[in-house]
């Protein structure tokens, strides 16, 4: 029988085609789907919630996100600016007036990293923030390159003509009724606030621009249909931007979005997606970050103080209602030397479950952790899982990363007991790994990148140590690993802002990566101690 899917079906058989592409490990692909539709780092828990009434007093976080990306976009021109960051160098512009703007450049500089550059936590920002309220889901292409310095400007304001700003969006690349669109995309959200434009909004706090805080068609029922509120509709004639706007097309445009909501919301998917991927020549963005149905998470191999070798993974399972208490996950694993298990039990449940049953576009997720200890001999070579919906063993799944297994690297793991923050002396962290030194092939260049925030700059600093042979005092000496350990250099008082480590070594021309570990303020769960006992 064939029958029509629904539109979440329809979401569950895109997350299927795409895990087909997906192969787990992918540091950068991994973090930002993580970041994007797991929720994990906080940054989509700093708006608050959109409410269907209007309100004149709240800020909505959304609306000042979604703003901040057009302005950043709209000094775009011929290849030169767009989504680049340069609206936080432009804060002290007329064109930018708005606290909303510098509220935005405050929430942001705390999740700026390597996998996120302030550009993309531009983009992703208006993504999370239109879909939060209600409105489409804007693919996510990762990839945009902070600006080292301010741009030129050219935002329009809302004294502007209307041949004016029919310039200035053909400019940015919009055609005069893609931006009869954009503007209503925009102004769905928000509304004018007092102390910004005391001309405009004579009384106090927000006069929002439509009757829901909503990203929905209202900006164009409201205005069709009335009772209009847009301040920039029925304000001083001089400031009537949206009016000349709206109506440059005799109102062909609005009609079809106070028609239907449907058009109004895949015309806003389709305009200010254009809008976030309006980059600078030269930069090249990557594929949409779509969400995997089922993928490892927090996953460290590291020896322990016991000289012991624990694999550390959690298996996400995402989607509409994943949420079920009876499904058993099982983690699978084979030892170093072959493709089964030479003591015949290399298996192990979850240790914890956890769960989030309210992400973005309807879906949910379900977390199992595992934490497993073998011997430095044995150690692991891949791993994979088994998944029992039931629970009652009779219809069992395997997720084994499209059949290949999740692979170990044993050649370079962290030494979680000698790796921690240090607030004395010049440096921040001291990193070490242990090397694998019981095969043919010898090490070099063993390295620890550390990624500072820089909160002036906007950028993720990347500064690379290189790491001495040494001893790693609290473990047990076995013959399988030798000890590096790299200090990085670093001011204490900026501590929370060295986010991530990453080490790697090159074994026989080839560059193994460890996972990415987090700084001592790190929102990731797998990150370094936060003080160092003894050195
Ligand atoms: C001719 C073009 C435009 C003009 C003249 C204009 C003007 C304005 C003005 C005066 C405000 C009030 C800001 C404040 O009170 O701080 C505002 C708010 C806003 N604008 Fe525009 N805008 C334009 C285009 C756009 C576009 C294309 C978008 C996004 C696609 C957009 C998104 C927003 C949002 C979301 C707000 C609400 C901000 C908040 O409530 O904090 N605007 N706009
Ligand atoms: C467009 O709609 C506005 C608001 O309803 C109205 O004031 C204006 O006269 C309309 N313009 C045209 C050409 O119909």
């Amino acid at each position: 029988m064939i029958k029509r899917l629904s539109p979440l079906a329809a979401l569950v058989v895109l997350f299927l085609a795409d895990a087909l592409a997906y192969t787990w490990p992918n540091l950068a692909y991994d973090f930002v789907e993580e970041f994007l539709w797991l929720e994990l780092t906080g940054f989509a828990g700093i708006p608050a919630v959109c409410t269907a009434s209007p309100d004149g007093t709240t800020p909505s976080i959304q609306a000042q996100w979604l703003r901040t990306a057009y302005h950043d976009m709209a000094t775009a021109n011929a290849g030169v600016g767009g989504i680049d960051g340069s609206i936080f160098f432009e804060l002290d512009r007329a064109e930018n007036v708005g606290v909303g703007l510098s509220n935005t450049k405050t929430q942001f500089k705390n999740h700026i990293s390597k996998y996120m550059s302030t550009p993309d936590l531009i983009a992703a920002a208006a993504v999370i923030s239109v879909s939060q309220c209600g409105g489409p889901s804007i693919p996510f292409r990762p990839g945009r390159v902070m600006a080292a310095a301010a741009g030129p400007s050219g935002v329009p304001v809302p004294e502007g003509t209307l041949a004016q700003h029919t310039a200035a969006f053909q400019r940015q690349g919009f055609t005069a009724t893609e931006m009869i669109g954009l503007v209503a995309c925009g102004h769905t959200l928000g509304g004018v606030t007092a102390v910004d434009f005391p001309a405009i909004n004579t009384g106090s706090g927000i006069a929002p621009f439509d009757d829901t805080r909503l990203f929905d068609n209202h900006i164009a029922t409201n205005y069709i249909q009335g009772p209009n509120i847009n301040p920039l509709v029925g304000g001083p004639a001089v400031t009537d931007s949206d009016a000349r706007i709206f109506g440059s097309d005799g109102n062909v445009t609005m009609k079809s979005f106070a028609a239907s909501a449907a058009t109004f919301s895949s015309t806003c998917a389709t305009l200010i997606g254009r809008m976030i991927n309006t980059v600078p020549t030269g930069v090249t963005l990557r594929d949409p970050v779509v969400p995997i149905a089922f993928k490892p998470r927090d996953y460290l191999l590291s020896v322990t103080a016991a000289g012991t070798l624990n694999l550390q993974v959690t298996a996400d399972i995402f989607g509409p209602s994943v949420i079920n208490n009876n499904r058993v996950v099982t983690l699978r694993w084979a030892d170093r030397q072959s493709s089964t298990c030479a003591s015949g039990v290399c298996t192990a449940s979850s240790i914890s479950t956890t769960s989030n049953p309210s992400l973005r576009n309807g879906n949910t997720l379900q977390s199992y952790k595992f934490s497993v200890t073998v011997s430095a001999a044995a150690s692991f070579s891949s791993f994979w899982f088994t998944v029992d919906e039931v629970g009652n063993g009779v219809t069992v799944t395997t997720q084994n990363n499209g059949g290949g297994n999740y692979p170990v690297d044993d050649l370079i793991v962290n030494v979680p007991a000698y790796s921690c923050g240090m607030f004395t002396g010049a440096n921040i962290a001291r990193i070490t790994t242990a090397v694998r030194a019981d095969g043919a092939t010898q090490v070099s260049g063993v390295s620890v990148e550390a990624m500072f925030q820089n909160q002036v700059a906007m950028s993720a600093d990347l500064t690379t140590v290189a790491a001495s042979l040494g001893t790693a005092p609290f473990i047990s000496p076995i013959p399988q690993y030798v000890y590096y350990t790299a200090l990085i250099p670093g001011d204490t008082s900026f501590s929370c802002q060295y986010l991530n480590y990453e080490f790697s070594a090159i074994f026989g021309g080839v560059v193994h990566t460890g996972p990415l570990l987090g700084g001592v303020c790190g929102v990731r769960s797998i990150r370094i101690g936060t003080s160092c006992s003894t050195t």
